[in-house]
């Protein structure tokens, strides 16, 4: 049986599967995303958690090929196979991070980085609620907001490879200071970080010490505390998701403007909120859409499994590559 090594390189986690050709997780396993220090010494350690792994299931089923290992990173770049300045990891720079990982996999037929975003929209297209789509947007919410445009049937990576990084599109002229350093965009407000700062700011703003969200540190809140709080009627809960709807669904009709895809889906923590965060951004996305447009366009919840979706988008690049 042929199988695929799925990656995902998260802020804190690297999270690694092998995936079978119908997209399930066979087995998985994490290591740590470094706060800081030595890129070598984490390709040798994350080289040593796949080989781990294809052991571990090779005990399963001793007839298994393992085809190639796919990666999905925030900032990962599918022509070069680096990680260039990536706002939200601890990475330095540019990281040759496929050069280095082939020196632990010299025989492996295909090994593959793309930008996270992008690998959930492979994953989507091979998998999920997109196979029949030509023409859709993914938008990941997490720590950042990324996004994987699928234009025509294929993802766009324009001419350097760095295609579709609608999270630093401006919203906010002056507003908000974003991971990676600029004012306003729209990262900072709608990504899971950024649904924290609002939930901060309207307590503030409200003196709302009654709030559920009242007296959280910042590490301790959550996009899911957000959403349990607003199930209970908390009212700065539920403007946080009013809010964030609104500066989503401005972004949405950016997008839909540029590219007329079928449907946007949305992936990523936040999205688990159901109506609270999809109604408004729909909503929104209608206020600011031309009328050629209008009551058109889809919003949609991805249909990979939450927990497995990352690995699995990232191992169907491989099945990609393969493809070509
Ligand atoms: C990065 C993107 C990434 C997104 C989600 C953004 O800050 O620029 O490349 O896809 O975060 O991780
Ligand atoms: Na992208």
């Amino acid at each position: 049986k042929r199988v695929a090594i799925g990656v995902d390189i998260g802020g804190t986690n690297t999270a690694i599967g092998v995936v079978d050709p119908e997209g399930n997780v066979m087995v998985k396993n994490s290591i740590a995303t470094p706060a800081h220090g030595n890129i070598e010494q984490y390709i040798s350690d994350l080289a040593q958690a796949i080989n781990e792994l294809m052991e571990s299931v090779k005990l399963l089923n001793n007839d298994l090929e393992f085809l190639g290992i796919g990666i999905g990173a925030p900032n990962g770049n599918y022509y070069s196979g680096t990680i260039e300045y990536a706002p939200n990891l601890s990475f330095k720079g540019v990281v040759h991070l496929i050069e280095l990982l082939r020196n632990h996999f010299p025989k492996m037929e295909a090994l593959a980085l793309t930008n996270d975003a992008n690998a959930a929209a492979i994953g989507e297209m091979v998998y999920g609620g997109a196979k029949d789509m030509k023409n859709f947007v993914m938008y990941t919410l997490g720590t950042g907001v990324g996004s994987g445009l699928v234009v025509n049937g294929d993802l766009v990576y324009g001419h350097d490879g760095f295609a579709g990084e609608c999270g630093h599109t401006m919203l906010i002229p002056g507003g908000r200071r974003c991971g990676c350093g600029a004012l306003g965009h729209l990262e900072a407000y709608c990504s899971a970080s950024g649904m924290k700062r609002t939930a901060f700011e309207l307590i503030v703003q409200y003196n709302a010490t009654d709030s559920l969200l009242a007296n959280k540190s910042y590490n301790e809140l959550d996009a899911k505390m957000i959403y349990d709080a607003a199930v209970k009627g908390d009212k700065i809960a539920l403007e946080v998701f009013e809010k964030t709807g609104a500066w989503l669904g401005q972004g949405l009709a950016d997008t839909v403007h540029y590219l007329s895809p079928e449907a946007i889906f949305l992936f990523g923590g936040p999205t688990a909120a159901g109506d609270f965060i999809f109604k408004p951004t729909k909503e929104n996305m209608e206020k600011h859409l031309l009328p050629i447009f209008k009551e058109k366009i889809k919003i949609l919840p991805s249909k990979l499994k939450p927990g497995d979706a990352a690995i699995v988008g990232a191992s169907a690049l491989v099945w990609k590559e393969l493809d070509k």
